[in-house]
This record gives structure tokens, sequence and C-alpha cells, in this order.
């Protein structure tokens, strides 16, 4: 599959998606910033009207959306509002920047391809909540975090960079989480700048960075 782009060099849009404190977020946007990839954060879309990420989109100037999940009748309205939302930003990219979700299908299909989430472990081991501590408690001694596409399941989809860091004998889940969370930044704000540079292609499950 090759990768769409709209707009001309140096014009791209991302949208990110985030539920709470925006770390990755915030990486992004002083990615964004000094220039370390062409593009600017057009919105940011979250489901937490507490999430501190909005304070940051607010002090960015970047416009945001909150849809409150709590204030819908149900997850499927949800899904349609936040699917319409998407559908209204649509820009070049999509980040989940800790966006605690899972996406419907309807949306993952309106967006191949053009939709990466950032995971803290090394996928395939440790998909889904609390990363860092299911592996703390399996015992490894290299976990890491995962950029990858996003598809149907739950973070199964092709991988576009993987990072390793140790795991300390005197590790918990909040000293390993706070090591893997600045390998995050590094390798999110990576695939980013890969892929508005036009240098990913996915061939099946692989991908492929020139
Ligand atoms: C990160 O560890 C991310 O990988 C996970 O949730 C955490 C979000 O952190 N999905 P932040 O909101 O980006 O600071």
């Amino acid at each position: 599959m090759s990768m769409r782009t709209k707009g001309s060099p140096g014009q791209k849009e991302i949208g990110v998606l985030a539920s709470g404190r925006g770390s990755n977020f915030q990486a992004l946007i002083d990615a964004a910033r000094s220039g370390y990839f062409p593009a600017t954060i057009a919105r940011l879309i979250t489901d937490n009207p507490e999430a501190y990420a909005i304070k940051r989109a607010k002090d960015a100037g970047i416009p945001v959306s909150v849809l409150d999940f709590g204030s819908f009748p149900g997850k499927g309205e949800y899904e349609t509002a936040l699917g319409k939302e998407m559908e209204a930003c649509d820009p070049d990219l999509f980040v989940l920047a800790g966006y605690m979700r899972i996406l419907p299908s309807a949306i993952v299909k309106a967006f191949p391809g053009r939709i990466m989430n950032i995971h803290p472990a090394l996928l395939p081991s440790f998909p889904g909540l609390r990363a860092q501590q299911q592996a703390l408690e399996y015992g490894v001694k290299v976990s890491g975090c995962t950029v990858h596409f996003v598809d149907e399941g739950t973070d199964t989809g092709p991988i576009i960079i993987q990072r390793c860091i140790p795991v300390e004998e005197e590790d918990d889940e909040e000293t390993l989480a706070a090591r893997i969370l600045v390998e995050e930044h590094r390798v999110l704000t990576e695939a980013v700048r890969l892929f508005l540079e036009e240098r990913i292609r996915i061939v099946g499950r692989r991908v492929v960075i020139r």
C-alpha cells in the first residue's frame, strides 16, 4: 500500500487523539514547532474533558474537539461522533498519543495506513492496558516501545519502529514507564517524520522504510 498525503510539501497536517496527560502529544507539538517534521497539528480530539492534553493544545493554539465519552448514551453513539469528527478533520495522518480506547473497524477502514499508535511495550508482547506492569509481572529483562499502524485488532498493526530498554531489578511500574516514555517521545516523532517524508511503505504486515 502506498501512503496518501494531501497538500503540497510543507503543508501536511496531523490530527492527534489523546485521553490523558499528553506527553507524547507535547513531543509532537514540539517537533512540529521546531521543524523536525514538515507538518502542523490540525486538531486534538479527546474523549476526556479532564485530559491535561487539552491544556497543552490550548497553550500551543491547536483547536480541540472534546467528545466526552461519558456524555454519550453509549459506545456506538460516541464512535459515530468520533468518526464524523475525524472525517471533518481529515489530516494526512492521525496519531493516537495515549488514546485509551479501541477504534472501531469502521474508523480504521476509513483511514487505511493513516493512523499510528504508540504502545509502551515491544509488541506483540504485552498488548492492551498496563503494558509496563504486564512486562514486569512476566519478568522480561528487556522491554521498550513500539510505533505501529492501527489495524482492526488491539495493538496488532504493522510495526514501524521499536526501541528496547533494559528492565532493571529495582524497577517498578512507575520507573519502568518513565524510562520507556523517554523513548516513546523519540520514536513517535521519528515515525511521524518518516511518514510525512513519504519514506514508509506497508507491504503486507511489514513496514518498509527507505
Ligand atoms: C504512553 O505510555 C502511551 O504509550 C500509552 O499511554 C501513555 C500515554 O502517555 N498508550 P502520555 O499521555 O502521552 O503522556
